[in-house]
């Protein structure tokens, strides 16, 4: 979503500045060209030459350029900005914003945007929590503007509580997950484990919760997707807007999957390898000698989606791997014709089934490679869609 997008970064004083720089550099990593404006008083905290090194661009914080006399033109400013991003946002800034005063270049660029303005409040606990600071910031929201929630935590003061700047990387989650380019596409996503019958009592199953599928779900909605959710029985409540079929067994996964034409696939679901060849019509009953099940292979789904792949179309599977994870994964991706891998280690510790955190590494069909840290599954499927929309629809 970032990438190509023209960013204002706006930073006002205050001791969070240290993390725009970090910001900054993340807008530059996902593909964004970054301007930065500065209040006076920003200046302070984090120099201009730091931000104007990470953004590859001048630093703006004054009207005109005191040396050269060089008019700094908001107004050029504010229509080349796709988006105006304030991080942190003081007290003071919000103040100025939320009642039209206009002391300085940030400001009169705020003024003069067309675009949206997020804006990521930074200030101690009790500033945050003063009536006329809840009001500005309500006021802010009223005009359009999106607040980037502060965070709880330890604060520059001392204290403990709100008012914290949030974290880079939800900042970022914040500004893309406003993005509504997946408008008109349509997104299947396979969830949970399938049961595969023995008799009319038991099954052979895993252990999939389901919630890496259900949240991913979620992040194609946020998109504007149309989402299908293809699902094995799990305890999750499918997001608002989904559209749930519940299946049991992997011949029903792939009945509902063959059902849908879609532009992207995301094969999550830990399907059975082998389902039961003759299941039995009635319970089994106990008996004393051993008892043999016979296994028959079931049709891989990702690999029949992989071989009826059109032009355009996108298809993300999932590899769980314990050993040579990297080519094992590369080689079944190759194999299904898929378009990029989500690679999960069984060594990896939290990740995998069941948790509410999960480790992935990212393999794209152009022998690209991303690593990311442990996450919650949430953070994960941002990172899986931010990925995905990074090579599909550019
Ligand atoms: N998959 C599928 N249909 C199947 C089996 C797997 O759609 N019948 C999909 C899974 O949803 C996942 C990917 O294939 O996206 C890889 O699953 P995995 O179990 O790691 O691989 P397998 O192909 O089953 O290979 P192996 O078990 O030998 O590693």
């Amino acid at each position: 979503m970032l990438k190509g997008k023209n960013v204002l970064l706006g930073i006002s004083g205050s001791i969070a500045a240290y993390k725009s720089a970090l910001l900054c550099r993340e807008l530059i990593k996902k593909g964004a060209n970054v301007k930065v404006l500065m209040t006076p008083d920003a200046v302070g905290f984090i120099t201009p030459l730091t931000l104007s090194t990470l953004s590859k661009n001048p630093v703006y914080s004054e009207y005109s350029d005191k040396k050269t006399g060089e008019w700094n033109n908001h107004v050029e400013l504010a229509k080349w900005a796709d988006f105006f991003l304030l991080a942190p946002a003081t007290q003071n800034t919000i103040a100025k914003m939320a009642n039209g005063i206009c002391d300085n270049l940030l400001l009169a660029t705020y003024f003069s945007m067309q675009n949206k303005t997020y804006f990521a409040p930074a200030m101690d606990l009790d500033m945050f929590k003063h009536p006329s600071n809840q009001q500005n910031i309500e006021r802010l929201e009223g005009f359009g503007n999106v607040l980037i929630p502060s965070e709880n935590g330890e604060l520059a003061s001392g204290l403990v509580g709100e008012g914290r700047m949030a974290e880079v990387e939800n900042i970022i989650k914040a500004i893309s997950s406003q993005d509504r380019s997946w408008v008109g596409k349509k997104v299947v996503i396979t969830a949970g484990p399938t049961y595969e019958a023995i008799d009319p009592v038991r099954f052979i199953g895993n252990h999939s919760s389901g919630k890496m599928g259900y949240a991913l779900a979620e992040k194609a909605l946020n998109k504007g997707a149309e989402v299908i959710l293809i699902s094995g029985p799990t305890q999750l409540t499918a997001p608002k807007g989904a559209k749930l079929i519940q299946i049991k067994s992997a011949g029903e996964m792939l009945a509902a999957v063959r059902a849908q034409e879609a532009n992207l696939y995301i094969c999550a679901a830990a399907v059975a390898d082998y389902t039961v060849t003759t299941p039995s019509d009635q319970k089994i009953k106990k008996k004393t000698e051993t008892l043999s099940i016979e296994l028959t292979p079931t049709v891989d789904i990702l690999a029949e989606i992989g071989a009826n792949k059109k032009e355009g179309d996108f298809v993300v599977g999932f590899a769980l791997e314990t050993n040579n994870e990297v080519e094992n994964a590369q080689s079944k991706m190759q194999r299904k014709n898929c378009d990029m891998i989500i690679l999960n280690s069984l060594w990896d510790k939290g990740a995998g089934f069941g948790g509410n955190d999960n480790k992935i590494t990212i393999l794209h069909k152009d022998n690209n490679i991303q690593n990311f840290e442990l996450k919650s599954k949430s953070a994960v499927a941002q990172d899986i869609i931010d990925s995905i929309q990074s090579k599909w629809l550019v």
